[in-house]
């Protein structure tokens, strides 16, 4: 069967845009959670110069990081209105509204970064975004990435008993929540700009997090140990009001949906970069750092499994795991 583009599939969830409408300026406004120096606001600033610079100054990009438009499912609603045109998003927050893409949360669904960045370019996981003009007004047009999650905890962590009982900071989503019900903990879903306060003052007693925030936001601070899980990866999709697409030009949906998908793909070069220096970094912190495999979380994992392969495409996912080149 012939591939169709990622554009052509786009405009055909849309539908409605195959008239196209003419060419006119635009300063687009880009909404993220994380805060300026994170890796997808750096990556959103580079998309903004770069479609600046290529559309001859005609469209420029404003960015609104840090929660500044509030959180990602108030962002998600002003993108249906068209109150906001773009986001760089977890896809945590597009599974609130089509649990299919809560196959990307499976347990150990790949083994580290490189291997997630390759999925995430696979025809399983790509096709999911076909869904979202429909399922949540917004058009997809790839993913990004914040690496792998880790499990930092405020007290000693030497089996997955441990965890029992414990308040896990967690991202609100439900493949997420559900997974650390199956472990026995009390998961507290808080949006990333909450957390840094939870942890200091003790409302949490652990944090699902990855190791760039880890480092960068200093949480290590607050860790009596660290697990060096590598337990899921964590999805981000770069996305474009649906509403605000129907009012653009065939050339400027190409070039818009060309360029972000570049800054997006950047985002996961960059973790695959930088995953092992943010490793060794917090080794040096004098934390207790563990390394825990798949054998760590067996149970919960099996658990999550039974559950999860009757709401999305898991085995799908696994499939298309199972065939990627494998990292060392
Ligand atoms: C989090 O919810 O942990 C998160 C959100 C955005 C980027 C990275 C992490």
């Amino acid at each position: 069967m012939k591939k169709r583009s990622l554009l052509s599939l786009i405009a055909a969830a849309v539908g409605a845009c195959a008239i196209a409408a003419p060419a006119v300026a635009k300063d687009f406004r880009l909404g993220l959670i994380t805060p300026p120096p994170h890796i997808w606001t750096q990556s959103a600033g580079q998309f903004a110069e770069e479609l600046k610079k290529e559309s001859g100054g005609k469209h420029t990009v404003t960015l609104f990081p840090a929660g500044q438009l509030g959180n990602e499912a108030q962002m998600l609603q002003q993108l249906q209105t068209g109150a906001l045109d773009m986001a760089f998003m977890t896809v945590a927050e597009v599974t609130n509204r089509d649990p299919n893409f809560g196959a990307l949360f499976a347990p150990y669904l790949v083994k580290d970064v490189h291997e997630a960045g390759a999925l995430l370019q696979t025809p399983a996981a790509t096709k999911l975004l076909e869904a979202l003009p429909a399922k949540a007004g917004v058009v997809g047009i790839g993913y990004g990435m914040a690496g792998m999650r880790q499990i930092l905890s405020r007290s000693p962590v030497t089996t997955a008993a441990d965890l029992k009982g414990r308040k896990m900071r967690i991202t609100p989503v439900d493949p997420v929540r559900d997974f650390y019900v199956a472990l026995g903990g009390a998961p507290t879903p808080l949006p990333l700009p909450a957390v840094f306060d939870a942890l200091a003052n003790g409302q949490v007693d652990a944090i699902d997090m990855d190791l760039e925030l880890i480092n960068a936001l200093k949480f290590y601070e607050q860790a009596d140990t660290i697990l060096l899980s590598n337990h899921m990866m964590f999805p981000m999709v770069g996305l474009v009001s649906a509403r605000v697409w129907q009012t653009l030009s065939e050339e400027d949906r190409k070039q818009v949906s060309e360029l972000m998908a570049k800054h997006l793909k950047n985002t996961i070069a960059g973790y695959a970069d930088k995953e092992s220096g943010w490793e060794e970094q917090l080794k040096k912190t004098g934390k207790k750092v563990v390394p825990v495999g798949p054998e760590f979380f067996k149970d919960a994992s099996a658990q999550w499994e039974a559950n999860w392969s009757k709401r999305a495409p898991v085995a799908e996912l696994r499939e298309a795991a199972k065939n990627l080149p494998k990292s060392q």
